[in-house]
């Protein structure tokens, strides 16, 4: 799919700066032409010379070459490519192209690109935990780029935590999969839950779980890669979506949830519950602080919340499929099969508690999808994307009539 692909792979002054030699080579070696522009800074990391070595091509990283004169034309670069990776990207940088400070080739250029921008930030934790730079993602994903998270582990400090830069096969993966994904979902309307439920006990105290939302906004990605309009409906969660189509409701309770879904459901296409909701909230949420020394609280009354997706999937039209998850820490495949049922989906994705790797928080997953037929498919540990992508591949193929 990169084969004739032209690619602007810029390069900011971080220690990471090194791996962008072996992602040039992955694109090369995938057919694609690259054009390496590097910011002043990045030459301390990695040579131009290395660069242009892999990729054929001189190095931009002046307006103006220092020998002939010669004019690099920033304009001419976005109007070429067909997509900009910026890997590394530093603070400093996204910061740059967040708030338009024009003030190398690399930002220039980044501001002419007509096509679309993938950034992968690499930094130290610190850097990237501060809000200014989380404030600075944020403004780039709302202007439409692609941020390709960085991962978790040892930086360059020998600090251990997020933001080392995600590998070059990831982003080449990443590159490679947004020019090969296809419209099959286009003109579809796609509903998502995502995340927990916080149900209020009083204003500052609320019954929750551990979900963080990110297989459901991997879902919503993959979903809004293969062209449907993509609505997630989320709890309080801290993931953002990456494609920029994806629209996102915020809500906190269980109540909250099926209120905002329930007028996108009938025009859904295909709806995947994959909220961790709270099955019960307290039935006397209290108004002010409950006090310590004058109550004496020991146990809470509490109701049940609705159940989501069986009450929507219950009114369910032809032609529109619904999609569970279960996640389980025994009887994992009876439980599954048995909510199935009961919710009136057309499929459910399994997963269990006690596999390592699968479940809250963790960034890969390991599932099983069952249709009222049986298994029909087993998707190993993978991260959540490739996994969220694979039940998006199903989803597209999947014919409740035939199977
Ligand atoms: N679900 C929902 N609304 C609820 C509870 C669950 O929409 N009130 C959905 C979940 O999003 C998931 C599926 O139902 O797709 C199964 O959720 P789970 O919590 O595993 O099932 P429960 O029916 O709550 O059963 P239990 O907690 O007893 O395992």
């Amino acid at each position: 799919m990169m084969r004739g692909k032209h690619i602007i792979l810029g390069i900011t002054g971080g220690i990471a700066a090194y791996k962008s030699a072996t992602l040039a080579r992955l694109l090369i070696k995938a057919g694609a032409e690259v054009q390496v522009v590097m910011t002043p800074n990045a030459r301390e990391f990695i040579t131009p010379v290395t660069m242009s070595a892999l990729t054929g091509k001189p190095v931009v990283s002046e307006f103006f070459s220092a020998n002939t004169g010669e004019w690099h034309s920033h304009v001419n670069l976005g109007l070429w490519a067909d997509a900009m990776v910026i890997a590394p990207a530093t603070a400093s940088s996204i910061a740059k192209m967040a708030h338009g400070v024009a003030d190398n080739m690399l930002i220039t250029t980044y501001l002419s690109a007509k096509a679309p921008v993938f950034v992968a930030p690499a930094m130290d934790l610190d850097m990237m935990s501060h809000p200014s730079t989380a404030a600075n993602i944020d403004l780039l994903r709302s202007y439409g780029n692609h941020i390709i998270e960085p991962a978790e582990g040892e930086l360059a400090s020998h600090l251990v935590g997020k933001g080392r830069m995600e590998e070059p096969e990831r982003i080449f993966d990443v590159l490679d999969r947004f020019f090969s994904d296809t419209d099959e979902l286009a003109g579809k309307k796609v509903l998502i839950t995502a995340g927990p439920t916080y149900e209020p006990i009083d204003p500052v105290r609320f019954i929750g779980n551990y979900s963080t939302g990110k297989m459901g906004f991997a879902l919503a990605d993959a979903a809004a890669s293969h062209g449907a309009d993509v609505t997630v409906v989320a709890g309080p969660v801290d993931v953002r979506p990456s494609h920029p189509g994806v629209k996102v409701i915020g809500v906190e309770s269980a109540r909250q949830m099926l209120e905002a879904c329930t007028p996108l459901f009938d025009e859904a296409s295909i709806t995947i519950f994959s909220a961790a909701v709270a099955d019960y909230t307290p039935a006397h949420p209290q108004s002010c602080k409950i006090k310590r020394e004058k109550t004496d609280l020991r146990q809470l009354d509490l109701i049940r919340n609705p159940d989501i997706a069986a009450t929507l999937s219950s009114r369910k039209r032809p032609g529109q499929l619904t999609v569970g998850f279960a996640l389980e820490t025994d009887n994992e495949t009876d439980n599954a099969r048995h909510k199935l049922k009961n919710k009136n989906l057309d499929l459910i994705v399994m997963n269990s508690l006690r596999c390592s790797g699968a479940g809250f928080g963790c960034d890969t997953n390991k599932v099983t999808v069952f249709s009222p037929q049986g298994v029909i498919a087993d998707i190993p540990l993978k991260s959540k994307q490739e996994c969220a992508r694979d039940i998006i591949s199903i989803l597209t193929r999947y014919d409740p009539y035939t199977h």
